[in-house]
Order: structure tokens, then sequence, then C-alpha cells
């Protein structure tokens, strides 16, 4: 909806233009520059688009400054403490929740697609014992294009909603088969009697020479911990999935694409970096020394887990598992958990800091993620897959809202260029 203009004047010219100002819901408006170039001849200028709306969406919406994450108008407080990943899926992909027929129709199509062709499982073979989970999650849902190409078009409704489908359901299988080839056991099949997290326990942890009994108690975890990062709007790595899949690539590869970028350790990657940085850091004493070499910049040492581009408040996903975190310890019987209790003495003490307060640095999703991973029994390399597992649901949300979107583009971001200006080519008889 246009409601107000932004008057642009371009002092060198004197030429006076109204930029048309949409307001959406909720959050800022944003100013429609797409005419911009064309009537003005300039570019915006946005590194890392700090101030750049690059999309239009219903999915998901944060206030960064009140700490307020809402799925499809649902707070995230409330989808935790009285949903299911399931139902969450569901309601990102269809921007309502569902009827108990719905749920149970999405959660039987959701069993029906777990298993893997048996030539994908294979590819695991070429991958080294000691590859990282996350590479061979990349490549096998990469590979899945193979597998989808001529039976995926992208412009057939149902097409998409059977791509959905299938990449939710196997992408723990493929998580779990890439743990398997880490570990050297046998890959497990998926047991479709299993609700989706029992299931991807199951996958990771059973062997065939003995039973084995899924812990409700872990099943539950993961599935709240899979509520809270099933999205979060226009992310690096949900941008990724975005900018691949308009130019009309597989999606499968376009999720593979969302998997690469999730890696990072500035994003997903953050919550393995974040285990390894409290037993860097090992004991309280040594808290005062780290937060030196955070504000030493020539260290370029962060501290993992806190900050984010959006949030300069709490993060409401990091309250939520923090909670959960004493909670879930104390259930498993792991209440004396000693990096628990050096996580929660470094939040504190963090959050007293000038450096922190200024910068309005809180923990962010990630910092207390892997204390309950860790307690479930998944392994530290494992922890961006997890993330990729409940991420998926936010990755194809947003590329099936892109897709069925007819005023969809292809992305394509222009730049600021700073090299040389045109030059003669110099015969190499001739230079230096
Ligand atoms: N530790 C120490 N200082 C920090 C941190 C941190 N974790 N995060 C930001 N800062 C400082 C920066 O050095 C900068 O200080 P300066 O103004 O003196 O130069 C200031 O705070 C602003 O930081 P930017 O890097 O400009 O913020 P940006 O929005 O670009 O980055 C990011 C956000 C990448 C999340 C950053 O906070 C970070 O690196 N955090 C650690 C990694 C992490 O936890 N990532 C997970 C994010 S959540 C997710 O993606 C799932």
């Amino acid at each position: 909806m246009t409601e107000k203009k932004f008057e642009l004047v371009d002092r060198a010219t004197g030429k006076k233009s109204e930029l048309p100002v949409r307001s959406g819901t909720l959050g800022p408006a944003v100013v429609d520059i797409s005419n911009l170039y064309k009537e003005h001849g300039v570019f915006t200028y946005d590194p890392g688009f700090v101030a750049t709306a690059s999309t239009e969406s219903k999915i998901t919406y944060i206030d960064g400054d009140a700490g307020i994450l809402l799925y499809r108008g649902y707070p995230i407080e409330q989808l935790a403490e009285k949903s299911t990943f399931m139902e969450v899926a569901y309601l990102l992909l269809h921007g309502e929740l569902p009827t108990r027929k719905q749920l149970d129709e999405f959660t039987s199509n959701i069993r029906y697609h777990t298993m893997i062709n048996e030539t994908l499982l294979r590819f695991f073979n070429g991958f080294h014992h000691n590859a990282h989970p996350m590479a061979m999650v990349s490549a096998v849902v990469a590979s899945m294009s193979a597998f989808y190409h001529d039976t995926m078009d992208i412009h057939n409704p149902r097409h998409r909603e059977i791509f959905a489908h299938r990449i939710i359901a196997k992408i723990p299988t493929i998580a779990a088969a890439a743990h398997k080839h880490s570990v050297g056991q046998p890959f497990v099949y998926p047991r479709n009697d299993l609700d989706y997290c029992s299931n991807m326990l199951h996958m990771f942890f059973a062997v065939p020479c003995e039973p084995y009994q899924v812990d409700p108690i872990a099943a539950k975890a993961l599935d709240l911990l899979f509520i809270l990062h099933a999205d979060h709007e226009q992310n690096a790595s949900t941008s990724t999935v975005r900018l691949a899949g308009s130019t009309g690539a597989n999606p499968y590869a376009a999720i593979s694409a969302g998997v690469s970028a999730l890696w990072g350790p500035a994003h997903g990657g953050a919550n393995e970096a974040v285990l390894n940085m409290l037993e860097q850091i090992g004991t309280v004493d040594n808290i005062p020394k780290y937060l030196a070499m955070v504000k030493d910049k020539s260290s370029h040492f962060r501290l993992m887990g806190f900050g984010h581009r959006v949030y300069k408040n709490f993060d409401p996903r990091a309250k939520i598992i923090r909670e959960m975190c004493h909670k879930v310890l104390a259930r498993l019987g792991r209440s004396d958990n000693p990096l628990f209790e050096l996580a929660l003495r470094l939040e504190e003490i963090a959050l007293k800091d000038e450096y922190f307060i200024s910068r309005k640095l809180y923990p962010n999703v990630d910092f207390y993620s892997g204390i309950i991973y860790s307690a479930i029994g998944i392994p530290r390399s494992m922890f961006t897959v997890m993330f990729a597992i409940a991420r998926t649901v936010g990755w194809v949300a947003h590329w099936q809202e892109m897709i069925s979107d007819p005023t969809m583009r292809i992305g394509r971001p222009r730049q600021l260029y700073t090299g040389p200006a045109r030059r003669d080519y110099v015969d190499l008889s001739k230079r230096g």
C-alpha cells in the first residue's frame, strides 16, 4: 500500500522526485527505490544490507529493539510453549495453524518421504571419515537435484508441495547418514511410526546389534529447539536460498546453497563455535582475560553466540533456550554442567560490561543451544546440521513464497565500481 512519499533532491542537478513509501503490517516503512536508477541514474549503497528490505514477505516478523519474534503473527514464546515442530512447519508453509485433519495429513506426508534413494546413500562413501558434516549435507542435498530434476517444475504448485514434503522429510535422514559415516557405524533406516524428532534420534543413535529406546525428554527438547530455529526472516542463508532460487534453479540446489551459507561462524556455525570458545575460556577466572581480548580489535576475538544484526535487545529464542537448559539438564540428571555454569557467568559478566552495553550485544539463539545438543548426545560438529534441519522449513517457506509470486524477478544486486577505468592492453614484451 502506498501511503506517503519520500522527497529526494539531487543537489547537483536540482532535480526533485518523490519516491513512494510503502508500509507493511508491522515494522519500519520502506522507501521504494526501484525507479531510482531510471529517474536519477544512481544506485543505493548498503553493504551488508543494513537498511535494505530485499523483498516483501508475510512469513516472519522481528522487532530487534523490542526482542520480538513472530511466525505468521504468532509470538515465538507461545509457539514454544504450546506447539510442535510439525505444527510450526505447517504454519510457516501455509500461513495458518492446521486443523487436526490438516496436521495429520501433513505429518503423514512427511513420514511417507523419509527414505532416501539407496544410490544417494552411497555418495557418503566418497567422503573421508573426518569430513565436516555440513560439507556432506550440503553436497548430498545438492545431489538430490539430480534425482528430482525432470519431475520438478517450479511453476507447478503440486510439484512444489511434493518438493517441500520431500526435503523436510529427508534432511534428517541425510543428516543421520552424515553422522553415521563420521563415526563409522552402519546407516540406520528411518522408522515412520516415530514422530519427526524421535525418528531423527533413532537414526542417529540406534545400532543394529541392540535395541534402542528413544528418550522422550531428548525428543521433546529437540522439537522445541527446532521450533525456535525454524525461521528468521531474511537472514543470510534464507536470502541465499531466495537469490539462488530466483534464477529458476532446482530448489534442492537452492537449499544446498542455504546450508552452505548457514555453516559460517557468523551465522549458524556459531553454535559449534560457542562450545569451542567456552572450553577455551575454561574457568570463570579466565573470563576477564577473554573480555579484554574482545576489546582488542587486533585479536579478532569475538564472543561467539553474542550479538545480532537485528536484535539490539535479548534474542527471545536465547531466553527460552536458557530456561530450557535448566529443565532439560535437570531431567536428564545432568544439572552439574560446568560449561552451562560458565556460559551463565559469561552472560552475566558481559551484560554488565560497558563494551557490550554500548553496542547492545546480547546472547543470541546460538549461545545456549549447544549445551542442550551436547546433553542429548549430539556431537559438536553436528550442531549446525541440527540448525539446518530446522531451518529447512523456513528456507522452503521463503522459496515457495518467492516462486509463487507472479512478479518475481531474478535477484541481481548492483555495485559501486572502484577498479581501474578503461585502459588498453599492453603487450607482454612491453610490460615492466
Ligand atoms: N563479540 C564482540 N564484539 C562484537 C560481537 C561479538 N560477538 N558482535 C559484534 N561486536 C562488535 C563489533 O566488533 C562492532 O564493534 P565496533 O563498533 O567497535 O567496531 C560492533 O559490535 C557491531 O558489530 P558488527 O560486526 O558491525 O555487527 P553485525 O550486525 O555486522 O554482525 C554478527 C552481527 C555477525 C552476529 C556479530 O554480532 C557476530 O559476529 N557475533 C558472533 C557470531 C555469532 O554469534 N553469530 C550468530 C548470530 S545468530 C545467527 O545467525 C543464527
